[in-house]
C-alpha cells in the first residue's frame, strides 16, 4: 500500500463526536473487552459507580439572567499556581491498555489543553518519560504525581526522589484502595495484563515477603494489610517530601480534620470512581460535608462521574476548587489518541464556560451554592 502522505499517525475522532457520552460508545466499540471491562468497570454490583454520575444529574440548576459575563474567564488559584480551568486529568493505571502511546499521549493532550495532569503509580509509561514530554511546557496545567505506598520503603523513598527529580509538583496519596475491590466484571472477564503492559515505575521494586499464615489466619488481614497505609504514614510521607501532599479518597468530616490536622495541603473527594468500596455516597453528596468540615482551610477538589460541563459547574458550587476526570479521558485515548483526549478535554472546557454563561457567572468566585436548587 502506498503510504498516505497525509497520514502523521494521527487517529481521526469520528465525526459524530460532539460530548463524552460519545467518546465512551466509540471506545467501547474499539478496545478489548477483558480490558474494557478493567477500564470501566467498578466493584460489586458497580451501584456507586451509576450513583456517582446520577447525583451529578440529579442537582438542578438555578440560573440567574441578566448578569454581565462579558470578558468572563474560569482561570483559578490552586496550590499557588494559576489554572487556565479547573480541569484535572485523574490518575488512571496502565493506559497502554487503551492506546499504544499510553499516558504520554493523555499527558501531551492535558498540556495541549492547559488542564492538569495526574500520573498514576501503576501507569505503563514512566514518570522520567512523562516528566521529559510536558514538564517544560508553559502552558500546561498541574503536574502530580499519585502515589500508591509500596510495601518497600525505600522504594517509596525512591519514587519520591524520581518524582521531584523529574518535575512533579505535588505527591497525591491515594488513601481509599488500601486492598483492591471486588470486582466482579473484571473477574467475569479474566482480565490479565497483556504482554508489554506493566507498571512502569515499579520496575526493581522488593515483592513483599509473605508472610507465615497459620490455618486460621486470613491472607488479608495476616499478611496484605500489613502493607495499608495509616495516618502515621500520612506523616511519614511528609517527612520523606518537600512536594504538597494531597489525600485522594476522603468521603467522611473527621477523616478531613485529621489530614488537615496532620498539614496535608489538599483534599480530593473520592470514590476511587466506583472501584474500591461499592454502596459507598457518591461524591456529589459527599463533598459539602467535606467543604463545610475544611473547606476554608484547605483545598478541596473532586472526582467520580463527572461528564458534563454542568457536573463540573455543580461541583464549583458545592465548594470544590478543581474537578479530576477519569474515565472519559482513556474513552477518548482509545479513540483517537491525543488528539482525542485533547478534543474530549476541549469538549469539557467549552460546556463549562456555556454552562457559566447560561447561569450568569462571568468567572469561578461567581459560582455559589445559590446555583443549586434546594427544594
Ligand atoms: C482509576 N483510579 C485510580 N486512582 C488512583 O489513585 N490510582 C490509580 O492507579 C487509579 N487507577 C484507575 C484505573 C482505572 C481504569 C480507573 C477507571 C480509575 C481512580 C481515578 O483516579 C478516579 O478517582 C476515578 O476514575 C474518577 O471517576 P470517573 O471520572 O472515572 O467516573
Ligand atoms: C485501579 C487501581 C490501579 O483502580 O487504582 O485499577
Amino acid at each position: 500500500m502506498t503510504p498516505d502522505p497525509t497520514d502523521h499517525g494521527l487517529q481521526a475522532i469520528p465525526a459524530d463526536t460532539v460530548s463524552l457520552a460519545d467518546y465512551q460508545r466509540h471506545a467501547a466499540q474499539r478496545m478489548d473487552a477483558a480490558a474494557w471491562a478493567y477500564l470501566q468497570g467498578g466493584a460489586g454490583d458497580e451501584q456507586t459507580v451509576a450513583a456517582n454520575a446520577q447525583a451529578w444529574q440529579a442537582l438542578q440548576l438555578l440560573p440567574r439572567v441578566l448578569r454581565r459575563t462579558a470578558d468572563g474567564h474560569t482561570r483559578t488559584e490552586l496550590l499557588g499556581r494559576t489554572l487556565a480551568h479547573p480541569l484535572i486529568v485523574a490518575p488512571v493505571a496502565y493506559q497502554r491498555l487503551a492506546h499504544p502511546e499510553g499516558e504520554l499521549d493523555t499527558a501531551l493532550a492535558a498540556a495541549a489543553q492547559e488542564a492538569g495532569f495526574v500520573l498514576s503509580t501503576q501507569s505503563s509509561t514512566s514518570l522520567e518519560d512523562i516528566a521529559d514530554a510536558v514538564a517544560a511546557d508553559d502552558f500546561r496545567g498541574p503536574l502530580w504525581m499519585q502515589l500508591y505506598l509500596q510495601p518497600d520503603r525505600d522504594f517509596t523513598r525512591t519514587l519520591l526522589r524520581r518524582a521531584e527529580g523529574a518535575g512533579f509538583e505535588a505527591i497525591v496519596l491515594t488513601v481509599d484502595a488500601p486492598v483492591s475491590g471486588t470486582r466482579d466484571r473484571e473477574r467475569r472477564a479474566n482480565f490479565r495484563l497483556p504482554a508489554g503492559v506493566s507498571a512502569m515505575n515499579l520496575h526493581g521494586m522488593r515483592p513483599a515477603p509473605a508472610r507465615e499464615l497459620g490455618p486460621q489466619d486470613s491472607a488479608l488481614f495476616n499478611d496484605l494489610l500489613h502493607h495499608a497505609p495509616t495516618w502515621d504514614d500520612v506523616a511519614w510521607l511528609q517527612s520523606q517530601t518537600r512536594l504538597p501532599v494531597l489525600l485522594k479518597g476522603v468521603l467522611r468530616a473527621d477523616d478531613a480534620r485529621q489530614a488537615r490536622a496532620l498539614g496535608v495541603q489538599g483534599l480530593i473527594v473520592s470514590n476511587h470512581g466506583g472501584r474500591t468500596l461499592d454502596t459507598v455516597l457518591p461524591t456529589a453528596r459527599a463533598l459539602p460535608r467535606i467543604v463545610e468540615a475544611v473547606g476554608d482551610d484547605l483545598p478541596v477538589l473532586v472526582d467520580g462521574g463527572i461528564r458534563r460541563g454542568t457536573d463540573v459547574l455543580k461541583a464549583l458550587a458545592l465548594g470544590a476548587r478543581a474537578v479530576l476526570i477519569g474515565r472519559p479521558c482513556v474513552h477518548a485515548l482509545a479513540t483517537a489518541g491525543a488528539l482525542g483526549v485533547a478534543h474530549a478535554l476541549r469538549l469539557l472546557r467549552d460546556e463549562l464556560e456555556a454552562a457559566m454563561a447560561l447561569s450568569g457567572c462571568a468567572t469561578l468566585a461567581d459560582i455559589g451554592p445559590d446555583l443549586i436548587d434546594r427544594d
